[in-house]
């Protein structure tokens, strides 16, 4: 649990002060005439750190060797002389058109055999020598010539690795598992055990009879697909170590980061924060996306800010990017409405961020993203999206003393990529089973009552957390039982999901009955696995459900108990009046199954319930679509409706945006936000 509290020690760029504000600025896409502009603009809306570079590698090297970046030279330092801060890439993204042609051997290859082909970005295969070599050596030469920039305040390596190209299945990719193999199993026996090669003849004789999972008559064997989802993502991160390593040797001292896209499967952002050797990201950032469309948009963009902050070890981190309308990439595209820019920008603060950028500076005139907003829309400055880009500006600016703040987070949802991969493959009781709705489902209640969470790996200290909450834990490695085992015995409580505990590491069950390494501890036995159909839905009965209706989807467990106490039966069909929700005491603490996914209102009580149970205060009464988050001795109080709400303080407390003393009622207007001095006595 992250402490409230020790605020400006812990500023990501303490030459920032307060909040930082901007966006991705690409001025290779205007001239220097709109440079001009754009400085004189970004002064107005009061934006000192922008991102540069991050598609340019073309311009900046259109052929083998020196960089030709006399353009970059002038664009840097005009920003200095604004006192505009730069995060500069590496610019390694988007590999230019004459490395690609004289090696097409580094462009990506599907799991079908596609070779996919040069004309948008991210055309590389992660494991190419070619593109490593290149993006090394380019690197290196960005380092030496900006490092002492003094516009630079730290550098921006790739872009959302994995995002386009999540795995590449070419020849090169092909080498490169095996030597990941030979190095995680040393000898094939091990392997042929491990990947179960004794079902369907799959036994290997020599290494090189190993290839990628890729396109085959029929399911692919799980323990080569979950291998090469973890080869995938370590191969993507050892893109980012080897540019980190040139920085670090070439502008040492500078702080490094990556973008990355919150809750997205294919990178293991556990493993690249995890500070092994002096690798990682000293900043972590995400580029974040609700689909304004989406009514819980902000659930889903808060769950990602949660998640960044976790994977940061809970420092403040960086909202890299985000539209301040619309995006262009979904099939519709709605723009943000009036104020929710707004809202989920101070939202991304509340929850930690101690910058908020966007994509980007000027929407683009050209290319694929001409109709993605940005900062600058495409109508000027006389526009809706300016002002708010502008009255933004000057808010952040009157949250200075938020920034370096801790968020105190008494409860932890347990996410591990490598469960996340084994999960969603194929072959199992169902395949409408997917880890973020299940996230959100029990992340909702915990939001809808002002209870900050954390995402926590299961193997990771969870002593600091009163509960945990787990959604379908697949696989569990036997040090992730032992340490949910001891969180509860210490007095923890956890609430754990059906589908939790079945295999280890290796996709193999473990057996004698479901939750193997849990029975104990939750007081159970689960027989038999029963997925419910598509839309399906089986009654609940009990003190706990939520009437009129209450019911459970998706899944229903047959559960022989073993010392728990039923809270919620089934209430029709064959298992009419079988347990469907328990609780068992476990040494000091309690642990909650859920053998079925109850409806919203029935799983609000149960997570309140345990929440109550750990001691975690609960804000009730507020209305869905309000949050309530502290941010060390601040409550964000955000709004994210479109009709008016009041909300009972307490007490009289100062609003850092307006100025003014607030309360004990307040009233919050459509999607609007209250910043309160909360370390003040009369907390409700
Ligand atoms: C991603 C990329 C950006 C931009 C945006 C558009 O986040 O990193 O370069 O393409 O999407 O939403």
């Amino acid at each position: 649990m992250s402490a409230p509290g020790a605020g400006p020690a812990r500023r990501i760029l303490p030459q920032l002060g307060g909040i930082a504000y901007g966006g991705d600025y690409n001025p290779e896409q205007w001239t220097e005439a709109t440079w001009a502009e754009d400085i004189r603009l970004m002064a107005e809306a009061r934006v000192n750190l922008v991102t540069v570079g991050v598609f340019s590698w073309a311009r900046l090297q259109p052929a083998p060797g020196a960089l030709t970046a006399g353009w970059l030279d002038r664009v840097l330092d005009l920003l200095a002389g604004a006192g505009i801060w730069v995060d500069l890439a590496t610019a390694t993204a988007s590999p230019p058109a004459w490395l690609v042609a004289a090696h097409p051997e580094m462009l990506p290859v599907t799991a079908d055999g596609t070779r996919l082909g040069f004309g948008s970005r991210q055309h590389y295969c992660p494991s190419a020598p070619a593109y490593r070599a290149a993006a090394a050596d380019l690197a290196q030469r960005m380092a030496r010539r900006y490092g002492d920039h003094p516009a630079v305040a730290m550098w921006h390596i790739g872009n959302e690795y994995g995002e386009q190209v999540p795995a590449c299945y070419c020849e090169h990719s092909a080498a490169a598992f095996r030597r990941w193999l030979r190095a995680r199993y040393g000898e094939l026996d091990r392997l042929n055990d491990a990947w179960g090669g004794a079902v369907w003849s799959q036994d290997y004789t020599s290494w090189d009879q190993i290839e990628p999972p890729r396109a085959a008559p029929t399911f692919r064997n799980p323990a080569h697909q979950l291998d090469y989802a973890r080869f995938s993502s370590d191969e993507l991160l050892a893109c980012f170590t080897a540019e980190r390593e040139v920085l670090a040797a070439h502008s040492p001292g500078k702080p490094v980061t990556t973008n990355f896209t919150g809750l997205f499967r294919a990178v293991d952002q556990f493993r690249w924060t995890r500070r092994e050797g002096g690798t990682g990201l000293d900043v972590v950032s995400v580029d974040n996306y609700p689909d304004p469309a989406d009514a819980e948009a902000y659930l889903t963009s808060a769950m990602a800010c949660d998640l960044t902050r976790s994977v940061g070890g809970g420092r403040p981190w960086l909202l890299m990017e985000q539209a301040p309308g619309a995006v262009n990439w979904r099939a519709v595209n709605v723009p943000k409405a009036p104020g929710q820019y707004r809202a989920l920008s101070l939202q991304a603060v509340a929850r930690g961020a101690d910058a908020v950028l966007s994509f980007q500076w000027r929407a683009a005139a050209t290319g694929a993203e001409k109709f993605h907003s940005g900062m600058v829309p495409h109508a000027g400055t006389d526009s809706r999206v300016w002002r708010e880009v502008v009255s933004l500006g000057m808010e952040l600016d009157r949250l200075g003393s938020v920034a370096g703040h801790l968020v105190p987070a008494a409860a932890a949802l347990l996410l591990d990529w490598e469960n996340w991969w084994a999960l969603e493959l194929d072959s199992h009781p169902t395949s409408c089973l997917r880890l973020t709705e299940l996230l959100s489902e029990l992340y909702r209640p915990l939001l809808q009552t002002g209870v900050n969470a954390d995402f926590a790996h299961p193997e990771s200290d969870l002593s600091g957390y009163r509960l945990i909450l787990v959604p379908a834990l697949y696989l569990v490695s036997d040090a992730a039982a032992d340490n949910v085992r001891r969180f509860v015995a210490a007095g923890g409580t956890a609430l754990i999901t059906f589908f939790s505990g079945i295999v280890d590491p290796r996709d193999r069950v473990r057996l004698g009955g479901y939750p193997a390494p849990w029975r104990d501890l939750l007081g159970l036995r689960v027989e038999e696995l029963v997925p419910l159909r598509h839309g399906a839905a089986i009654r609940l009965d009990g003190p706990g459900a939520a009437p009129p209706d209450a019911a459970g989807r998706l899944w229903q467990d047959v559960i022989d108990l073993r010392g728990a106490t039923p809270l919620l039966s089934y209430g029709e069909g064959h298992l009419d009046g079988e347990a469907a929700v328990t609780r068992h005491e476990h040494g000091a603490g309690t642990a909650y199954y859920l053998g079925t996914l109850p409806d919203r209102s029935t799983l609000g009580r149960l997570v309140g319930q345990a929440c109550q149970r750990a001691g975690i205060a609960l804000w009730t009464g507020l209305p869905p679509g309000v949050e309530a988050v502290r941010r060390g001795g601040y409550l964000f109080l955000i709004s994210h409706l479109d009709h008016a709400v009041e909300l009972d303080l307490g007490a009289k407390r100062p609003d850092l945006l307006s100025g003014v003393r607030v309360g004990p009622r307040a009233q919050l207007a459509p999607r609007d936000v209250l910043v309160l001095d909360w370390a003040e006595p009369g907390r409700p």
